[in-house]
């Protein structure tokens, strides 16, 4: 299936497919099996400008609407990491008059709620109502559209240049990359910085970690495709923060071209990008075969361990996991259920796969023989919350193996 690129419109192929799947957040209810709603998960990489892209992606109104079940506060880790964040964009609104900062994405304003509480002008732009009304809530200016060229400029006239444009994992979901970038460049003030950070295409193939790939995440970013997306727009790449969250991220800090000296960091990554033969097709083929081997991998395991009668529970019913139950053919029979903190997943089934989703509690009463590490970018807090846990953990990322 030969289609445009997104950002530079030459053709693109896909390298694989994961086959039909389901919308990664799509928890739904036994009475909702039958209308489920499938696409072909597919990714293809373009020999253009370096971006790594889906082919399809359902409509964005299947994925952020009224009932998206993600909150970024629930994890503490994250919720430090975006205190974080704001203390770093307060930084840099540090030098300017009455700064304007405006994130793409705030869900429930974990980052915007530290600027709001310092008194800095802000505006949070959160399709998904359910969660931008907890931003409210917490005294974040928010309003729920999506943001794109048309929007931006009336951002622009309303509240004037914005000081920081930030994002975090929302730039990589947005199909219409062309759009936001020219309203990033009609919004930013002239001397202004556009931050973004998303997981990271670099890790994701070093780690053979597939599962970032779902319909939410139509690219996933590198460097190199970052730089040239966004130069078609006048911006340019001066910075690159390697971080560890979601797995493997990069933080890409862009200004209008020509307004900053690109650091150190820039060259280095385009040349470890390249060493790593990112833009080489080949690459992709064995990203391919990876991704076969730990399937192939993770199902035997299951199957065994189904065998010999041992208990299999899923920890953190994550995105990503729909994309690893769709792709290894996961079922109840072969993982029970899937433990999530998250009130709106619980009581519901797994989006395809259709494992049950429980309550923390459920897996604290009854510990299973093995817990599968879904919430696998989370796991250092994980296993500083499960000391009691007395069965084994099954990883998947970077390989798969069972550990202590
Ligand atoms: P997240 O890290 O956002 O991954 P994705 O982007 O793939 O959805 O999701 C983490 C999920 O794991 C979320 O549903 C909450 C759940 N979770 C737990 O159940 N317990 C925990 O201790 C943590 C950290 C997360």
């Amino acid at each position: 299936m030969t289609t445009a690129c997104r950002i530079c419109e030459a053709p693109i192929e896909p390298f694989m497919s994961f086959g039909p799947m389901p919308v990664a957040n799509g928890f739904l209810g036994a009475d909702q099996f039958a209308d489920e709603y499938f696409f072909e998960l597919a990714p293809a990489f373009c020999g253009g400008c370096g971006m790594l892209q889906l082919v399809e992606q359902p409509d964005a109104r299947r994925m952020f609407h009224g009932s998206y079940p993600f909150y970024a506060s629930l994890s503490r880790h994250m919720s430090a990491h975006f205190e974080g964040v704001a203390g770093e964009i307060r930084e840099i609104c540090g030098g300017a008059d009455d700064p304007f900062v405006v994130e793409i994405g705030s869900n429930d304003g974990v980052m915007l709620r530290h600027l709001a509480a310092a008194g800095i002008r802000h505006l949070g732009i959160e399709p998904s109502e359910n969660v931008a009304a907890v931003a409210r809530e917490a005294g974040v200016e928010t309003v729920s559209e999506f943001f794109d060229e048309d929007f931006a400029a009336r951002v622009a006239d309303e509240h004037g240049p914005a000081t920081v444009i930030s994002a975090a994992n929302v730039m990589c979901h947005i199909p219409d990359l062309n759009s936001v970038a020219a309203g990033i460049r009609r919004l930013l003030a002239p001397d202004g910085v556009l931050r973004f950070e998303d997981p990271y295409l670099g890790a994701m193939i070093a780690k053979t970690s597939y599962d970032q790939i779902y319909d939410e995440h139509v690219f996933i970013f590198s460097a190199t495709s970052v730089a040239s997306a966004f130069a078609r727009h006048g911006l340019e790449l001066i910075d690159l923060t390697p971080l560890a969250t979601h797995g493997g991220s990069m933080r890409y800090t862009l200004a209008h071209a020509g307004r900053a000296q690109p650091s150190a960091a820039v060259a280095r990554v385009l040349e470890e990008e390249s060493r790593a033969g990112l833009g080489r097709a080949a690459t992709y083929d064995s990203f391919r075969a990876a991704c076969e081997a730990s399937r192939d991998g993770l199902r035997s395991l299951l199957e065994e361990l189904r065998g010999a009668g041992r208990r299999v529970v899923g920890y953190g019913a994550t995105s990503k996991s729909t994309t690893v139950a769709n792709y290894c053919g996961l079922s109840p029979d072969l993982v029970e259920f899937i433990a999530d903190t998250t009130p709106d997943k619980q009581g519901k089934f797994s989006p395809g796969a259709h494992i049950p989703v429980r309550p923390h509690a459920d897996f604290a009463a009854d510990h299973p023989d093995f817990a599968l590490l879904f919430a696998w970018n989370h796991e250092a807090e994980i296993r500083e919350k499960e000391t009691d846990f007395a069965g084994r953990w099954i990883r998947y990322v970077p390989r798969v193996e069972v550990v202590a």
